[in-house]
């Protein structure tokens, strides 16, 4: 049988206003462009949405994953969504796209990409989640939760065919090196390197040999790694990460898989990609950053694939169930915010993406005294 392939592709190519929300006339060009290549049979389907600044494009299709034709379309969609916002003057145009020459992927050139090639079952439900002002660790946790903890997940404990745990792919996203980690059985040791997350990030999940309904070779779960610094070398902004999850049957049920987001858990971005914050679940209506550029915001769009198909969006975090953890973010952010230019809320100096403390040390250089 024929593997379906559901890219998410996304970039930041111009924000409305400043960095808050994608200008309804960017989301129109990619559409038209989509249009017309799922006419053209080039993709299968495809959703355009907009989630804080970042343009996403969720296509279907079957040319696996880092496919040319697929990321040129995506390139293409990209540019010239970055010509429309440069009409309008809309901020930071093209922010994005950080290399002028297209050579085959989108990887490396600026936009974060989430790709997953699967047999698609008898119903296959996927959660696309999408997050604007944080960088590709903030999937740790949640992933983690969906897919080891069993007080997140009942379904490790009591579905026999989840009961053999699952196989994490971690990336040194500094060293650019990966491990495979089996959990339960190495679940310590994979903590201590994921609880790094701006370094050690959780890149793919698989079933693991043995899973009574999946193959061990097609993975469940896949987020974006890209680290914008590393492909422009200064600051441009933060990686704004995304993440595919296949749900059900022998994987976490959707429940599951959206039970992580009930705890604002602190990731680090918001301001200037210099601070640390709550991740807010939000609605699609609610996808636009405002307070302090922020909270940084993560949204759920559910579909059921079917031939390639994207049934849906569902708008999952449109829903009272998420309130109280928006509440929760709010005052943990309004706990955050008062700290001012203190750590922990700001990033500690390693990890800030802008700083004025070289120039400062400069300026001083000459009066600092030794104690003795
Ligand atoms: C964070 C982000 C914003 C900007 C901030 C300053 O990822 O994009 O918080 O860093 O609005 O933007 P500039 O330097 O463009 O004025
Ligand atoms: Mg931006
Ligand atoms: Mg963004």
């Amino acid at each position: 049988m024929r593997k379906v392939t559901i890219s998410l592709l996304k970039a930041d190519v111009g924000g409305f206003p400043g960095h808050a929300t994608v200008h309804p006339g960017i989301c129109k060009k990619a559409e038209e462009i989509l249009t017309d290549a799922a006419e053209s049979d080039i993709i299968t389907d495809f959703h355009v949405m907009g989630v804080g600044d970042d343009l996403e494009l969720i296509m279907g299709h079957y040319k696996g994953e880092n496919d040319e034709e697929i990321h040129g379309l995506a390139w293409r969609v990209f540019t010239e969504c970055t010509n429309v916002a440069k009409i309008l003057k809309l901020y930071g145009a093209g922010q994005d796209l950080l290399k002028d020459a297209f050579a085959g992927t989108v990887r490396g050139l600026g936009p974060g990409a989430s790709e997953i090639v699967f047999t698609e079952r008898t119903g296959e439900p996927l959660v696309a989640f999408m997050m604007d002002k944080t960088e590709p660790g903030a999937f740790n946790m949640p992933i983690y939760k969906m897919f080891a903890d069993p007080f997140n997940t009942a379904g490790l404990i009591i579905d026999p065919s989840m009961h053999l745990g699952f196989r994490f792919e971690v990336w040194d996203i500094k060293e650019h090196k990966r491990v495979f980690m089996e959990c339960p059985e190495e679940m310590y040791d994979m903590l201590a390197l994921i609880g790094s997350k701006s370094r050690y990030v959780i890149k793919r999940v698989y079933p693991r040999e043995g899973h009574p309904k999946l193959p061990a070779d097609e993975p469940v779960a896949s987020i974006s790694t890209e680290k914008l610094f590393e492909v422009a070398g200064e600051y441009v902004g933060k990686d704004d990460p995304v993440g595919l999850v296949r749900a059900q049957s022998g994987l976490p049920a959707l429940g599951e898989v959206l039970e992580p987001w009930t705890l604002p858990h602190i990731v680090s971005g918001w301001m200037r990609g210099s601070h640390n914050g709550p991740i807010m679940p939000v609605s699609f209506a609610n996808a636009k950053c405002t307070r302090f550029d922020g909270p940084p915001r993560v949204v759920a769009a559910g579909f059921q694939i079917a031939n390639g198909k994207l049934h849906g969006p569902v708008d999952l975090f449109d829903d009272p169930a998420y309130d109280a953890a928006r509440d929760e973010a709010n005052v943990i952010a309004n706990y955050m915010r008062r700290h001012g230019p203190f750590e922990p809320h700001r990033l500690p100096s390693e990890e800030m993406e802008y700083t004025t403390l070289p120039k400062v040390l400069k300026k001083l250089e000459g009066r600092f005294e030794l104690i003795q």
